[in-house]
């Protein structure tokens, strides 16, 4: 029977789903995307090396592995042919015969940037703090049904009359705030090399994926962002603009529900958020300090953008909310290393508003912003951790908070994350990845 996992960051991104990934990659066969773009920012360090993967799957990094550019992503033709070629300057050939991009997946053009710009600057105080990357305005033309698909975009003709229509209104926007007009015929002759190198990956992606599992072939799929940026279940309208939670891997690979047969949540023994937008643990003011040593600990910078990301104590009221959204069956649980230098550790364990316990994750913003945390506080276990692979090798303390988190969030801890590089794991091998992984 063939194995299908999905694998979903469970906070607000750059949980460790790219070192994950990779590490999982070896026992499977097919490793694919199925929602966003190059804003996101995946991290796979094996020995010396490092690699950060924006739009190609982590799985490029193992060699014989197939990639899939999954129908539900919004693909930068330009964006993807600098990461192949810098995968390439690192020994790494992304080739039509390792990468397919579906045909029906949606292209981002040079006016979605300038018209992510724009959104940005009209919203002011009130802006998401996106990437720039022209995510946004893609899905908002995909759903708008003047999306440009990538099969439409090898027409030559199709290409050239739907970037002129396309852009009319585009321009409109741009220009009323102050941006500068882009010219149709430019971008076309920008657009269109690039969509001819592109040609040869371009595939049924659909098909490829449904023929792999009836062949018995396995597939992990990997989610990019994560479950509190999704559009309709994250911290609207502080959210990316595709569906990144596990519901959406059907919907970005074409591939039906009962097909998956299981889901791995990635969870980061703190959290971060890069952006705007509500942060219920974030650590501030008086814990402002403590937060800068975590940020340098964990090299906490935007693996896409280089921003500082804004880092806060384990939340897992919003953790368990995610594990029940996505259906979690195992979780791999990421930097326990990061926290050995802290005299104690606090997690989130509820939120209060106005006085009263919450029963469910807040719908409003405002809402979020209001909350108290409720905190527990666990003693810290000052020992390094770097690198354990046994998890009797770990101090009791930092065993402890890992059973806490689980006991918290009500999923088994399958893999324990102890540095970025690939060894640098605890495999626990609870019943469903002992099982994913075929041990
Ligand atoms: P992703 O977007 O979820 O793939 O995560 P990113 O790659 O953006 O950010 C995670 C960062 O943490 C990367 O720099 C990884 O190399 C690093 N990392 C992953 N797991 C661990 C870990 O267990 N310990 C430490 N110290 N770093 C880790
Ligand atoms: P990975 O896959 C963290 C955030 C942006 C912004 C919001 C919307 O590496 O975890 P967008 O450009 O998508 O319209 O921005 O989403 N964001 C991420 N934050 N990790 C990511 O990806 C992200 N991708 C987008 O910072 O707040
Ligand atoms: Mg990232």
């Amino acid at each position: 029977m063939s194995k299908v996992i999905v694998v979903i960051g469970a906070q607000w991104g750059d949980e460790g789903k790219g070192k994950i990934v990779d590490l999982m990659a070896e026992r499977f066969d097919v490793v694919a995307r199925y929602q966003g773009g190059h804003n996101a920012g995946h991290s796979v360090q094996v020995g010396e090396r490092s690699f950060v993967l924006h739009l190609i799957p982590s799985g490029i990094v193992h060699e014989g592995k197939t990639c899939v550019l999954g129908n539900g992503m919004v693909i930068d033709p330009k964006a993807f042919f600098q990461e192949a070629d810098r995968l390439a300057e690192q020994g790494i050939s992304v080739t039509p015969a390792r990468v397919l991009i579906s045909s029906r997946a949606h292209l981002i053009l040079p006016y979605h940037r300038a018209l992510d710009h724009t959104s940005e600057e009209r919203l002011g105080n009130e802006r998401v703090g996106t990437t720039l990357r022209g995510i946004g305005p893609a899905y908002e033309d995909k759903a708008g049904r003047r999306g440009i698909r990538v099969a439409d975009a090898v027409v030559p003709e199709v290409l050239r009359s739907r970037i002129e229509r396309n852009l009319e209104d585009a321009n409109r926007i741009i220009e009323a705030y102050g941006g500068q007009a882009l010219d149709a015929a430019q971008v076309f002759d920008e657009m269109s090399p690039l969509i001819e190198r592109l040609s040869p990956f371009i595939a049924d992606t659909t098909l490829f994926m449904n023929r792999a599992v009836r062949e018995g072939r396995s597939v992990l799929i990997e989610g990019a962002q994560a479950t509190l940026l999704d559009v309709d279940h994250g911290t609207y309208p502080f959210v990316t603009s595709s569906c990144t939670t596990a519901g959406g891997a059907c919907m970005g690979t074409g591939l039906a529900p009962q097909r998956i047969s299981g889901v791995l949540g990635i969870v980061r023994t703190y959290t971060t958020r890069v952006g705007e937008g509500p942060f219920p643990t974030e650590m501030l003011e008086a814990e402002d300090e403590l937060g800068q040593l975590i940020r340098e600990r964990g090299r906490e910078y935007g693996a896409s953008t280089g921003r500082p990301r804004r880092c806060g104590w384990f939340d897992a009221f919003a953790t368990r909310y995610a594990a029940e959204i996505n259906g979690f069956d195992s979780v791999a649980l990421t930097k326990l290393d990061v926290l050995d230098a802290l005299d104690e550790v606090k997690v989130c364990v509820g939120y209060r508003l106005a006085g009263r316990e919450l029963e469910s994750f807040p719908a409003v913003s405002k809402d979020l912003r209001d909350v108290e945390p409720v905190y527990e506080t666990l003693p810290g276990w000052k020992t390094s951790t770097e690198g354990v692979t046994e998890l009797d090798r770990l101090p009791a303390k930092a065993r402890a908070y890992v059973e806490f988190i689980s006991r918290q969030i009500g999923v088994p801890i399958g893999i324990v994350s102890t540095g970025p590089e690939r060894g640098q794991t605890i495999l626990v091998r609870d019943s469903a990845l002992a099982g994913w992984l075929g041990d």
